[in-house]
């Protein structure tokens, strides 16, 4: 069986030295790459820039930098794969243009303020989704602040996923930099609710859960 992770946050250039980006560091995406490998899957692990490492034989990284990088290398290997988990964050925007040269502030009191454009990139799982298979599985992830399960259920149907993982903000311990995760997993079918525990539990939890929902296709 074969897995296709996207992981990390994307870096949308600005100019030569600068992007947009994000808090995300990629943990739990890799956590779920070295699960899956435990489990004896083949992973290919499409990662934004992160500090991690995975040294697996199972596991392939493809690293990227770009929304739209990270969307061709997933679309490269969507179809060869049996289970898509998006654990990425990506940028829902970059910049309409990327400077040629570093922008530099102009000294003549009309640098006070300075605009970039920005113009939004392709969703990745919303894109596969419309390609999927029945016997394929599609994973998302879903941080939210604010009426989590009907935005998580919003985007179970939106993005064509057969399970969201829903972490909130409000919880402490969960999310962005945090070593501990406390998620909630949303499917059609209904809402499983796990503790506060580390990633690798997490991830455990979450392979777990994938798994068991496959044995009716007979995987
Ligand atoms: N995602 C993606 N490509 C994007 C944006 C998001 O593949 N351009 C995936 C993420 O990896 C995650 C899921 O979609 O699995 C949810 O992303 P999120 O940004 O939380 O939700 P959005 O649908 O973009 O909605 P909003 O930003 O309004 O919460």
């Amino acid at each position: 069986m074969h897995v296709l992770l996207t992981a990390g946050p994307t870096y949308e250039p600005i100019d030569p030295v600068r992007f947009i980006g994000n808090h995300s560091t990629g943990k739990m995406g890799y956590a779920l790459a070295a699960e899956f490998a435990a489990q004896g899957w083949r992973v290919t692990l499409v990662s934004g820039p992160t500090n991690q490492t995975i040294n697996h034989s199972l596991v392939t990284v493809v690293p990227v930098q770009t929304a739209q990088q990270m969307y061709e290398a997933a679309a490269a290997v969507a179809p060869r794969a049996d289970v898509w988990v998006f654990a990425a964050a990506v940028a829902d925007y970059r910049p309409r243009t990327v400077a040629a040269e570093k922008i530099k502030k102009r000294d003549d009191g009309s640098d006070e303020t300075l605009t970039i454009e920005l113009v939004k990139n392709v969703d990745i799982a919303a894109t596969l989704g419309q390609t999927k298979r029945p016997e394929q599985f599609s994973v998302g992830f879903a941080l939210e602040t604010q009426d989590e399960l009907p935005n998580a259920q919003r985007k179970l149907r939106r993005k064509g996923f057969d399970l969201v993982v829903l972490n909130s903000l409000r919880d402490a311990g969960a999310g962005f930099r945090h070593d501990t995760n406390k998620i909630t997993l949303v499917e059609a079918s209904g809402v499983t609710t796990f503790e506060l525990k580390p990633k690798a539990d997490v991830a455990r939890d979450i392979v777990s859960a994938i798994l068991a929902r496959l044995q009716p296709h007979g995987a």
